[in-house]
């Protein structure tokens, strides 16, 4: 059967578990020289229309590791919409490879790439979410803490593609989420009251940092300004400065918080070099993660397709 990740909320919640096990389980075995090659003779195609460094590597290493092979595609090459419709291509490419990656705009082009493609389709990145960013950082915390559950964790600063995807996450797992940003920054307050209707997370949305972070375990932040709205980065910075992550604030959390970044940081922005650089910060590990965590997803859609 195939299915796609496009957002974490086409995975139920056992199914985030089981990919978190499994992907602690695929990095082991890469650790010990012994990775599976659950992926030999397949392809998969990854298409970019912004930037990447982390995502791009991630898969490219972590799909040759399992036995498999990646072509990258830019926007340049295919002119995707321009040069023939998202239906199109996404029939053509179901006819040649056994995945479609893609990092682009618009959430809604994924979605039709999911729709008519008859292979697995993953988010790579679009301006809504960044699915594969937060399954990763799931798997950081259960390596930091032991357990994922209720965890508390505080975003500081702009709400985006990666706070949406932490929306969806505390409606398939328990967690206790503080969004702390300004009014002018708010989340989709949408998508926050239809996870407070499912009801099996604690979310506040908070302007106040030090609400935000009252036992945090967790500080999390990433860059004011996402790709493709740089030339909003002043009045971010205006209005975010307050919600910057630096070593003043951490008194307010637990001692034994991790500090998170998606990367790529702007430091002395979002978050201070000090505290990235500091002993509490996690980053490098996030980094680390994406590679075994999407490893798993993939080995995952693999197999749910031959059923
Ligand atoms: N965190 C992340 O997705 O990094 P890249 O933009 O470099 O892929
Ligand atoms: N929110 C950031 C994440 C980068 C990985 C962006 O979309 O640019």
């Amino acid at each position: 059967m195939k299915r796609d990740f496009v957002s974490i909320l086409d995975w139920t919640s056992e199914e985030i578990r089981n990919n978190l096990e499994f992907a602690a389980e695929l990095k082991n075995k890469t650790k010990n020289g012994d990775c599976p090659n659950f992926l030999q003779g397949k392809n998969y195609v990854l298409f970019f229309q912004k930037e990447s460094l982390r995502t791009r590597l991630s898969f490219e290493v972590g799909i040759n590791q399992l036995g498999g092979r990646t072509i990258a595609l830019s926007e340049q090459e295919i002119k995707i919409g321009k040069r023939e419709p998202i239906k199109d291509v996404a029939r053509v490419m179901s006819r040649y490879v056994d995945g479609i990656l893609i990092r682009t705009y618009s959430h809604q082009m994924v979605l039709e790439m999911a729709r008519y493609a008859s292979i697995p389709v993953i988010n790579m990145l679009t301006d809504f979410n960044h699915p594969c960013q937060v399954m990763s950082d799931l798997l950081t915390i259960f390596e930091k803490f032991g357990y994922i559950d209720n965890v508390r964790v505080a975003y500081l600063g702009d709400s985006n593609n990666v706070t949406n995807s932490w929306l969806n996450i505390a409606s398939r797992i328990p967690i206790d989420l503080r969004i702390a940003t300004a009014p002018e920054t708010l989340p989709n307050l949408e998508l926050v009251k239809e996870i407070n209707k499912i009801g099996i997370s604690k979310i506040k949305v908070t302007h106040s940092v030090k609400e935000a972070l009252d036992g945090a375990e967790v500080l999390y932040t990433d860059v004011w300004a996402s790709m493709g709205e740089k030339e909003k980065i002043n009045e971010r910075e205006r209005v975010l400065k307050k919600f910057q992550i630096n070593s003043s604030l951490l008194k307010y959390a637990e001692k034994k918080a991790i500090i998170m970044h998606c990367l790529p940081a702007e430091r002395d922005k979002e978050i201070t070099d000090e505290v990235l650089e500091g002993n509490q910060s996690v980053v490098f590990d996030q980094a680390e993660n994406r590679l075994h965590a999407q490893k798993a997803i993939l080995v995952q859609l693999d197999k749910w397709l031959s059923l």
